[in-house]
């Protein structure tokens, strides 16, 4: 199956009954596993959570760690764009220049990286002690 197909998977069991817009995500690691994610709301509204941070919690979880591909896809007019803490949460376990492709259920997609949708991405190299 495809990193699309996989995502587009488990979107189907996405928790969006708020916002009626499902998001699913799958990343493959670099030992070639992939984990799959979809957004959890919550009628407390701020408790819930997107689809890229299901697939991240389920690659920790699985004891992985590094992302080397990541798709993720919505039922949106023009390929679904990851919010800025998801861009944080992926830059965290992957490269910039892994890739990214964003799709719609339709079938449009854009390819990106996680570099390019988190530029001058705050990372452990600003803490280190002068
Ligand atoms: N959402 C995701 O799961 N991932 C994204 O990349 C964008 C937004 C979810 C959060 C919320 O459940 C719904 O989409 C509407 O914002």
């Amino acid at each position: 199956m495809s990193l699309i197909d996989a995502a587009r998977e488990v979107r189907e069991n996405a928790h969006a009954p708020y916002s009626e817009f499902k998001v699913g995500a799958a990343i493959k690691t670099k030992s070639g596993q992939v984990f799959q994610g979809c957004n959890v709301e919550n009628v407390a509204y701020p408790e819930g959570t997107c689809a890229e941070a299901g697939a991240i919690a389920a690659m920790c979880a699985a004891g992985e760690r590094e992302i080397a591909e990541v798709a993720v896809i919505a039922d949106s007019p023009i390929p679904v764009s990851p919010c800025g803490g998801c861009r944080q949460k992926l830059a965290e376990f992957g490269a910039g220049d892994v890739p990214v492709t964003l799709a719609t259920t339709d079938g449009k997609t854009q390819a990106t990286t996680i570099g390019a949708l988190l530029p001058g991405a705050f990372d452990e190299d600003y803490m280190i002690k002068s």
